[in-house]
């Protein structure tokens, strides 16, 4: 049964990356969040990167003091950012994968190479209270490994698919979203939560959303760069009405 209200966490830290092109306070990514939420976006993700490239620590600071909605702490697995999580308790961390060289995250968290120390790794996230969420890519594998070290949420990287779509690669498109389609469900089935995320935008964004078994979608990059030319409220309203459209038709199949 599809769940009919689909979370949407808007990913702020792009704004943060043009802030930090000149240095100084502007444009704001406490602004944006807060612009967000009004826009009708169920939660804020920001990614703290160990080279602090876009997001700051002071960013995180004033994220928790100002939201009313939960902030989704996104973070590679090392001690130092563990702490900051303990530190500041947010409502969900998710864990990623990081390389200093990668201009995003792409790739997915090899939760089954690591799967002890990943384990160890969460478990005082979790006492802390915080909902733990990992980044995989749509692999059996992934998901089993995910679900045995404890984790209450997996997010689907849903980068692939998008490449595939923009690039025009239709049939590479098309198995990467039955590949996302069987995973959800899959997850869903061993009783995790599941998300996605990660290049979507107006035009991928129905298919992942129409999935019954995702409950969250976190989407960033497309919505700042469309915030420039229809402002960020109208943006993210118009990626609400994308979702629930693909929603409604999904219920209504
Ligand atoms: N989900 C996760 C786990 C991410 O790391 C990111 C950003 O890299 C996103 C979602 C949002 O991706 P995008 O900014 O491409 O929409």
């Amino acid at each position: 049964m599809t769940e009919p209200h689909l979370r949407l966490g808007v990913n702020i830290d792009h704004v943060a990356t043009v802030r930090n092109a000149r240095g100084g306070a502007y444009p704001d990514p406490l602004r944006a969040a807060r612009l967000a939420e009004e826009a009708g976006a169920d939660g804020i993700t920001a990614h703290l990167r160990e080279d602090r490239r876009h997001i700051s620590d002071a960013d995180i600071e004033g994220l928790m003091g100002v939201l009313s909605v939960p902030l989704n702490f996104e973070m590679a697995a090392t001690e130092e950012m563990q702490a900051i999580a303990l530190r500041h308790r947010p409502h969900a961390v998710c864990i990623v994968p990081e390389r200093r060289e990668e201009r995003t995250t792409e790739g997915g968290l090899e939760v089954a190479r690591e799967e002890n120390r990943l384990a160890h790794f969460i478990a005082p996230l979790r006492e802390a209270g915080c909902r733990v969420s990992i980044f995989i890519a749509a692999e059996p594998a992934q998901v089993e490994a995910a679900n045995r070290i404890g984790a209450q949420v997996i997010e689907l990287h849903t980068g692939a698919y998008c490449d595939a779509h923009a690039e025009g690669r239709f049939s590479e498109r098309d198995a990467e979203l039955g590949r996302l389609r069987e995973m959800s469900a899959f997850a869903h089935s061993l009783g995790l939560e599941v998300h996605a995320g990660h290049g979507l935008t107006y035009e991928t964004t129905g298919p992942v959303a129409a999935f019954p078994e995702v409950r969250e979608l976190n989407i960033g990059h497309f919505l700042i760069g469309e915030a420039i030319f229809r402002g960020l409220k109208p943006a993210i309203e118009e990626m609400r009405r994308v979702m629930d459209e693909a929603r409604l038709q999904e219920g209504a199949a």
